[in-house]
């Protein structure tokens, strides 16, 4: 008999619920993408939980509906725990509190990082074998060796700002407006990517940590340095030389760590794993060395609740369900 896992996302400004069949197959993921931020240049958090709340009946019936289930077949409800905004937290875990209490069905909470990762299984990754995985978002850039569901060991992570921090921040000084990260990665298409050569920082630094601040700084150097005329003739150069070095970096201390580890699956997870440079890069890089290459489809990659009804899955499987008390974190770390 099949096993359905309701999940239930809300760390930020995707207010998601998912169903996930035994872990790999999605029967529906509802996804609203909140619009109200982008006049701000960034995510306002109070804005975010209150629009969660509005939002989160419809879509909980919505993915219901479009899976053709009644609440009474869902055998586990999986919420994220964090880490993420507070407020927004809350929203999702008590709710999926509220409808654990109601139906008796088991709760367990979610690492968001966890789930990211656990999106690969729907790309149909056994996530019990011994891969590599790049974790890159808005929040978080880490490369972590995964022994098993469950068993992850941090090789190195960001000093400063995420990936797709940076991602952002270019493409607000740019004007390509919040999010910009697959804005740049859409621009970055028509211009040259060697036509300036940004720095890339800690690339040989002999270990897994990245730092991307002086890199975003030596862009806003280059771009406040042009006129307005070469601004608009350049900045397509500019978005793709700044993407050429961000995801340079990001190739090479995956490679490093494979070879080092002798690792034979190398899996993207995050919002950064949607960029298609990168893919194309890794992809030609990893051939060449004979190790395999995983990543899940665009709409798994950025925040979605299937991941987190896949994590959810192997999570209860492992360790059982989650205390009803049980409470939002909002820097809750990897492993933890
Ligand atoms: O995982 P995610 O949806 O949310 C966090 O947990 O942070 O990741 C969002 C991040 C943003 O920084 C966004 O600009 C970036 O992922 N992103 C991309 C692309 N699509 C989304 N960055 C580069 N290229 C893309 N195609
Ligand atoms: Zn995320």
């Amino acid at each position: 008999m099949a096993f359905l896992t309701l999940g239930i996302e809300s760390s930020c400004d995707e207010t998601a619920v998912a169903i996930v069949e035994d872990g790999s197959r999605v029967r529906s993921n509802i996804i609203l993408s909140q619009a109200e931020h982008s006049v701000f240049g960034g995510v306002v958090p109070e804005i975010a939980s209150r629009k969660h709340v509005v939002s989160i009946g419809p879509i909980f019936k919505r993915s219901l509906s479009e899976a053709g289930l009644e609440l009474s077949e869902i055998d586990l409800i999986a919420a994220t725990r964090g880490p993420g905004l507070i407020g927004c937290l809350l929203v999702g875990l008590n709710f999926a509190r509220g409808l654990s209490l109601a139906t008796g069905k088991p709760l367990v909470a979610v690492n968001h990082l966890e789930g990211h990762i656990a999106a690969n299984s729907l790309a149909c990754v056994d996530l019990d074998s011994h891969h590599l995985t790049l974790l890159i978002s808005g929040g978080h850039t880490l490369l972590v060796e995964v022994r098993g569901t469950g068993d992850y060991h941090v090789l190195g992570e960001t000093r400063d700002d995420a990936v797709g921090e940076a991602f952002d921040k270019v493409a607000k000084l740019v004007g390509l407006g919040y999010p910009g990260g697959a804005k740049i990665d859409q621009l970055a298409k028509s211009g040259n990517p060697k036509a300036i050569r940004f720095p890339r920082p800690m690339r040989h630094s002999g270990d897994y940590d990245f730092s991307y601040s002086g890199l975003k700084t030596a862009v806003a150097l280059h771009w406040n340095s042009l006129s307005d005329t070469q601004k608009q003739s350049d900045i397509a150069d500019v978005v793709a030389s700044f993407q050429e070095a961000a995801v340079d970096i990001l190739a090479q201390k995956t490679i490093d760590a494979a070879e080092e580890l002798n690792i034979s699956a190398v899996t993207l997870a995050g919002g950064v794993a949607a960029n298609s440079r990168l893919r194309t890069l890794l992809a030609e890089k990893l051939e060449k060395r004979g190790i395999k290459f995983y990543f899940p489809q665009l709409d798994l990659c950025t925040d979605n609740a299937a991941m987190i009804a896949a994590a959810g899955y192997f999570q209860y499987r492992l360790r059982g369900a989650s205390k009803m008390d049980i409470d939002s974190q909002p820097a809750l770390r990897l492993g933890q």
